[in-house]
């Protein structure tokens, strides 16, 4: 068996008081307040690899980039790398994050070779779905060691149900939005019970402009 290398991982979302990370009709709304933002740039800044599973750039198209007066004047301090988890390559070709102001790569269940500009396509496949564990490992190969996940939903359930993750971060913003189809924190298949939930252990709570945000440690 190869030895399972995987980067650091951590998970950052803005949810509402109620859990949702966005509206009932999936759209992106504004949660965090100006000093989320700037916290999140920063930790964006500290990262490798920003990830993002395909329904985020479907609904929002995001650029996943650093604003320039929060990269590091450290030498050759550029953007982390884009990465999107896309098993079927639905990204649309005029997404944000194929823009070529960092570097991208899609990874993918598919076994077409579409090129999509500048993006590396990464094949790491399993039953269908991007195999996270591979992909985790092929990062690691190409030197990243810090990965922030910034969702959407079923994306971070997957990282925490499959042991991938090692902190999460929410921010929760004073706003409910209701919804019972809205995208909440962990959506996926979700756990049967309190015994099959992912343990957390909270390390860190700060009272913020909008909102507070909760740090915890993912416990395996
Ligand atoms: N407030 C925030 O911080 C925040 C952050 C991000 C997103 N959002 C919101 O979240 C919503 C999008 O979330 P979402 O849950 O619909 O989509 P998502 O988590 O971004 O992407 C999920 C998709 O990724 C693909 N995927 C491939 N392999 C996977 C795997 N192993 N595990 C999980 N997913 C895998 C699947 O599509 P394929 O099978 O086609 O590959 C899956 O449907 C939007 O409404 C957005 O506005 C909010």
């Amino acid at each position: 068996l190869e030895p399972v290398r995987r980067p650091r991982v951590i998970i950052n979302c803005a949810c509402s008081a109620d859990g949702k990370l966005a509206t009932f009709e999936r759209r992106q709304t504004k949660i965090s307040s100006k000093e989320d933002m700037r916290r999140v740039q920063n930790l964006r800044a500290s990262v490798d690899a920003i990830l993002v599973g395909i329904g985020t750039v479907l609904a929002d198209d995001p650029h996943l980039t650093v604003k320039s007066e929060y990269l590091g004047r450290a030498r050759n301090a550029g953007n982390p790398t884009r990465v999107v988890v896309d098993s079927r390559l639905r990204i649309p070709r005029k997404a944000k994050v194929l823009d070529g102001r960092a570097k991208t790569i899609v990874a993918t269940a598919s076994k077409s070779r579409k090129a999509l500009g500048n993006a590396e396509i990464l094949a790491c496949g399993r039953r269908g779905k991007v195999d996270l564990r591979r992909l985790m490992n092929e990062l690691s190969k190409r030197g990243i060691r810090k990965v922030l996940v910034e969702g959407g939903g079923e994306l971070i359930w997957s990282f925490l149900r499959q042991g991938l993750a090692d902190e999460l971060r929410i921010f929760v913003g004073n706003l409910v939005l209701g919804g019972k189809d809205a995208p909440t924190v962990a959506d996926g298949a979700g756990a049967r019970s309190a015994k099959e939930a992912v343990k957390l252990r909270l390390i860190r709570t700060r009272k913020m402009e909008g909102g507070i945000l909760l740090e915890y440690l993912v416990l395996i």
